[in-house]
């Protein structure tokens, strides 16, 4: 079933299952993204899509690894593109017309769900590439950037609840140094969130210089890397709970990938890296086909400066024959 109708622009939204008009954002207008995909060559020689397979991007984003996919899959096969920001999945409809990819606007942690309400129950294979991507960053009315402001915001996905302002302006203090410590290994975490609860008792934090200015008054800075770095990073894997909805995935793909069928997965921090690592070498269930994360090349880092920290690890589902 292709949920997605081009007529009217609607794009299947799953949780819902229903048709959903997408909500007007500020990015639907991005005529072209500003993203540039990573490692997309070592992506498509180590997963080798097949024509005629069925694939799930978890993570569209702008396109580009949706796009790769898809051609490569077609014109008999499909790739069910996910992402929670309807924004993305607008923007990279707009570069993947003629191809055959089905829109939907969905959290990965449902991709067992969304299979079922599609009609099936294994996909050859399946791909994330997390995190956000530098379109999102680029629009601060999203509040992800400490150099733009912005609202203090950090969904991606903006029909959830949580926003980073009521993170920052309710949890206690040791539940904030928390945040920063371990999704952020950030050293003075202590220091900021007593600063922050100090400072919101005068006044709420509503943007996101407010908080990335008290930041710098605590944190040093070291070399060129800006103070608020990793309590902002912190602060959106915590609103958009990033390492709960891939462990949810990564539960789920033994399930939902045929024997014999691939996961790629793209990460860009250890937090990340360590859990993908640990759950491909689950015995029996899949076997690493990348011993060491593929990383880019020195040219890729040169022309995409995103590409260093990304490690791409790959692994084929367990068969028996
Ligand atoms: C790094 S970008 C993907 C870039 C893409 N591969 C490309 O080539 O343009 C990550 C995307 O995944 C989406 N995303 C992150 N976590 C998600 C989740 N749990 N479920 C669905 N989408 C998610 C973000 O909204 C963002 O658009």
């Amino acid at each position: 079933m292709c949920a997605y109708n081009s007529e009217t622009n609607w794009i299947s939204r799953p949780t819902a299952f229903t048709l959903t008009p997408l909500p007007k954002l500020p990015m639907s207008t991005t005529p072209r993204p500003v993203h540039t995909s990573v490692l997309p060559a070592e992506t498509l020689a180590w997963l080798d899509p097949q024509p005629g397979q069925t694939w799930v991007d978890c993570t569209v984003g702008s396109g580009g690894h949706t796009r790769l996919l898809a051609e490569r899959v077609a014109p008999t096969g499909r790739v069910l593109g996910l992402d929670q920001d309807p924004a993305m999945l607008e923007l990279a409809r707009q570069q993947c017309a003629e191809l055959p990819i089905v829109w939907i606007h969905a959290n990965f942690d449902q991709l067992s769900d969304i299979l079922i309400r599609h009609g099936l129950a294994q996909v050859d294979g399946v791909f994330a590439d997390l995190g956000f991507c530098s379109d999102q960053l680029a629009c601060a009315e999203r509040g992800f950037s400490f150099r733009d402001d912005g609202p203090l915001d950090m969904r991606l996905d903006p029909t959830q609840a949580t926003t980073a302002a009521e993170l920052v302006n309710t949890l206690s203090e040791a539940a904030l140094a928390d945040v920063f410590w371990e999704y952020g290994e950030e050293r003075y975490s202590r220091r900021v969130a007593r600063r922050i609860v100090e400072r919101r008792r005068a006044k709420p934090f509503t943007t996101t210089q407010e908080l990335a200015e008290l930041v710098r008054q605590c944190v040093p800075r070291s070399g060129t890397i800006d103070p608020a770095t990793r309590v902002f990073q912190a602060l959106r894997i915590a609103v958009n709970d990033e390492l709960g909805c891939l462990e949810r995935l990564l539960a789920v793909l033994p399930r939902v990938v045929r024997p014999g069928g691939k996961v790629g997965i793209i990460s860009f921090h250890s937090l990340e890296d360590r859990r993908v690592k640990q759950a491909f070498r689950t015995p029996g269930v899949w076997q690493p086909l990348t011993p060491k994360p593929v990383q880019a090349t020195a040219e890729e880092i040169q022309r995409n400066p995103r590409a260093r920290s990304a490690k791409l690890r790959v692994a084929q589902r367990w068969t028996d024959v």
